[in-house]
């Protein structure tokens, strides 16, 4: 586990073919597009194009995930900082701009930050700007891929750490997948952490869907951009104009899908194989799992992890889980 985490970070993140090709990428999209039921994952949504739509659906007035988040982490600083105590390094899992990080940070006293992110040369630009922000506070960025466990710098191993996931970016993972990254973040991070979760509430299905199909159509381009990327940079022929956006509410499974449909029947190729989708057969782009306080606890005590405290918004949209990875074994 820890010399595999070594090679991961020794190593590019991305590896790419002769021509420049993402070659995870297109092994996922040939893969998933040869599905039953056509699936991408979420992941390939970040292209240059995708963050910035991303970015922009975090401003829409539809998507309250983004904006509850920084008002729990802000209304419940001082209860965070007691509940958390001093001297510990926050490793934050995808940092990415490490926007939400200083609302923890202040409130902490921390003894070191490691953000951990694939993007190499926006994790080290934002660990710039923060470190300039928190004088005297070591900043050990490490860049890997957080799904697969992390080898943490010498300098911090020693540290109890605080792992902060914010974002409900958990919601985005099936209960397999979730359980597995939570047990790996906990192995990451050792038998006296902390883990500060964000995860998204079940709600009313008209608000959750208006989060993700809003009038303004960006989570529709966002959705679309995925598309666009695949024939962009796997020489796809993918008619974008006849897909368009769903998201639908998956009450079995307590999840919002988005979902790019067909709107009539269509053929196009991809990195050289032949595709066909009939009127109304959709790709399956995205999952955002909802949770209440028990299934919330649920996933979290299968990882690894007990909830010890939660903080949410007076309307009760979101809501932030502070976890220990003490034994949670009882009797019987
Ligand atoms: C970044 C995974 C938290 O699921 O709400 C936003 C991504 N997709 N709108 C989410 C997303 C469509 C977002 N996460």
């Amino acid at each position: 586990m820890n010399a595999d985490a070594g090679i991961a970070q020794g190593l590019a993140l991305v590896s790419r073919d002769e021509d420049g090709v993402d070659i995870a990428f297109r092994a996922q999209v040939l893969a998933g597009l040869g599905q039953r039921q056509k699936a991408i994952p979420a992941r390939w949504f970040y292209d240059e194009a995708g963050s910035q739509l991303f970015e922009a659906i975090t401003e829409l007035p539809e998507y309250y995930p983004t904006r509850t988040e920084v008002h729990i982490l802000e209304a419940h600083c001082a209860d965070m900082g007691s509940a958390i105590g001093p001297g510990r390094a926050v490793v934050e899992f995808g940092s990415g701009s490490s926007m939400k990080t200083p609302l923890v940070l202040r409130c902490i006293d921390p003894a070191a930050y490691v953000p951990i992110d694939i993007s190499g040369d926006f994790l080290r630009a934002s660990a710039a700007a923060l470190a300039a922000d928190f004088p005297g506070l070591a900043v050990v960025p490490v860049e890997a891929d957080f799904t697969r466990p992390v080898l943490l710098p010498p300098g911090v191993s020693d540290l109890p750490k605080l792992g902060f996931f914010p974002g409900s970016t958990i919601g985005n993972m099936v209960p397999p997948s979730a359980v597995d990254l939570l047990r790996s973040m906990r192995g990451t991070l050792g038998h006296d952490a902390m883990l500060l979760i964000g995860m998204d509430r079940i709600k009313d299905p008209a608000v959750l869907v208006a989060a993700y199909d809003d009038a303004a159509g960006t989570t529709g381009a966002f959705n679309l951009n995925l598309a666009s990327r695949i024939n962009r940079e796997l020489g796809g022929t993918i008619p974008v104009d006849a897909l368009h956006h769903e998201a639908r509410w998956n009450d079995t499974l307590a999840r919002i899908e988005m979902h790019l449909v067909a709107a009539r029947d269509i053929a196009f190729t991809v990195a050289g194989k032949d595709f066909t989708m009939a009127t109304g057969e959709s790709i399956h782009t995205e999952n955002s799992h909802k949770f209440d306080a028990r299934s919330a606890a649920t996933l979290l005590l299968a990882g690894g992890w007990s909830p010890r405290e939660t903080w949410t918004d007076v309307d009760g949209l979101f809501s932030v889980i502070l976890a220990d990875a003490s034994e949670a074994r009882m009797a019987p």
